[in-house]
């Protein structure tokens, strides 16, 4: 028990690898004391890690209980912990998608119910990790571009819910990057080949991060996707369809 540090306290989902882990870094670097969760222990140092699975109510009320115990404050929570599902709509396994819905969209309502008495008193700041999916629909991955416009959504209805109370909402789009979350993911099928892929997770954490310091609200990483983003979906769908259902064999 450390309540007397002033450092500020970041409670982290997912953090054993891909994005949470490199988050948990740089929040560390950045002075913070950081509180990773995740189901397997990750492997380098942090302030505290809490294995638990954030599905899981009594898991989630345990984490906050043990980071009130550690530092007694929570300044900022990430809500990263998330899976993908590759699969058409046809083809997606129920359970699967009610496991996919679980973990990408009510185990963030209910880390954030459960972390906002903390982040009132510290007028903290929720992060969620949306994804440019969210905002443009990809074949194959229709069940997961589902749970991250739910994200966005949270995020965007969230922010003006808790803004009397001082607490900030950064809603956070990435295209993709690589940390093997694909290999990782539910369904059968698995995406091609994509030139975007290899993007660096260090350079993302750190872009988040400024992004939390700069206050903003909603950020895509990298910066420019957000213009292509819109002009493929509001200009130009139909050749984004014609060539991603050639890709993912579907024409
Ligand atoms: N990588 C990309 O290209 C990309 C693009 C856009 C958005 N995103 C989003 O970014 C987030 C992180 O993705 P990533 O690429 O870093 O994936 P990742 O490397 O597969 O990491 C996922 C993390 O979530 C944890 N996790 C999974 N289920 C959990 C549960 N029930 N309880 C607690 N922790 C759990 C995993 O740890 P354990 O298995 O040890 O629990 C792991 O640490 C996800 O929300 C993803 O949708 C990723």
């Amino acid at each position: 028990m450390n309540h007397s540090n002033p450092a500020p306290v970041a409670v982290i989902t997912g953090v054993s690898s891909g994005l949470g882990r490199a988050m948990a870094l740089c929040f560390r670097r950045n002075g913070f004391r950081v509180v990773g969760v995740s189901r397997s222990q990750p492997d380098f140092e942090l302030d505290l890690w809490i294995g638990a699975d954030v599905t899981k109510a009594e898991d989630r009320l345990r984490v906050v209980h043990e980071t009130v115990e550690f530092g007694g404050r929570a300044d900022v929570l990430v809500n990263n912990a998330g899976k993908g599902l590759y699969a058409t709509w046809e083809e997606a396994d129920m359970e699967e998608l009610k496991s996919l819905f679980e973990l990408n969209v009510f185990a963030v309502a209910g880390m954030t119910q459960a972390f906002l008495p903390l982040l009132k008193a510290s007028r903290g700041t929720v992060i969620n990790i949306s994804s440019a999916a969210g905002r443009l629909w990809v074949f194959c991955m229709g069940a997961y571009c589902a749970t991250k416009a739910s994200v966005s959504m949270f995020s965007d209805s969230l922010r003006g819910e808790v803004r009397r109370y001082g607490v900030r909402v950064l809603d956070v789009s990435p295209g993709q990057i690589n940390t093997g979350f694909s290999s990782r993911s539910f369904g059968r099928r698995r995406p091609p080949d994509s030139p975007g892929a290899s993007a660096d997770p260090d350079a993302f954490a750190r872009a988040v991060y400024k992004a939390w310091k700069r206050g903003r609200k909603s950020m895509t990483y990298p910066g420019w996707l957000g213009a292509v983003l819109f002009g493929v979906r509001y200009l130009v769908p139909g050749i984004y369809n014609h060539f991603s259902l050639k890709m993912w064999k579907l024409k």
